[in-house]
């Protein structure tokens, strides 16, 4: 009986801390949740409130296609769903571009994609373009990205 109460005890002192944390970081954590519906920020001052100068162009979405095809899509996949060929062996995965971009100010994909993941939090494999790909080729591709939708 007594080893009974014991676990409805812990059961709810569990529940009571999984549901305090859980509100306590919602809005704090959303640089690192997967596939959070809150816009990410968390950009440092350099790449604060930047706009992508081609928004809907067409020009530069057909520029980012191809840019996009021959750097991203091995890890991202061809539609940006984070299901390319090398991804299978990556942890952490490469996200999911389509799903998440309408949820990612033009900031945060421009410091991302400029400086990569080896940093923190995120100590991935995404590898940072800026010294790659000019400033231009990294707007292109955003405009790109802009146009993604899931399957
Ligand atoms: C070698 C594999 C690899 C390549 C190539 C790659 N990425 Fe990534 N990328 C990742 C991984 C893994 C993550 C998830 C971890 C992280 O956020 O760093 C990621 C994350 C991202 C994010 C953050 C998305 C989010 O929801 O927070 C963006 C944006 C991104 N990549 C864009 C690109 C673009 C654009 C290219 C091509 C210019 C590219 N990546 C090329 C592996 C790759």
């Amino acid at each position: 009986m007594e080893r009974r109460f014991n676990f409805l005890f812990v059961a709810l002192i569990s529940t009571l801390l999984g549901l305090s944390a859980c509100g306590g970081t919602a809005t704090q954590n959303s640089l690192f949740g997967e596939d959070d519906p809150v816009k990410k920020t968390g950009e440092p001052e350099e790449y604060a409130d930047l706009a992508n100068p081609y928004t809907g162009d067409p020009d530069a979405i057909a520029e980012g296609e191809i840019l996009y095809q021959a750097n991203c899509s091995s890890c991202h996949g061809y539609t940006g769903e984070g299901d390319g060929p090398a991804s299978a062996r990556l942890d952490p995965k490469p996200k999911n571009l389509a799903q998440n971009q309408p949820n990612l100010s033009d900031s945060y994909l421009f410091w991302r994609i400029s400086e990569g993941g080896l940093m923190e939090p995120f100590n991935s494999i995404m590898p940072g373009w800026k010294g790659l790909l000019r400033d231009e080729r990294i707007w292109q591709v955003i405009t790109l990205l802009r146009t993604m939708i899931v399957q």
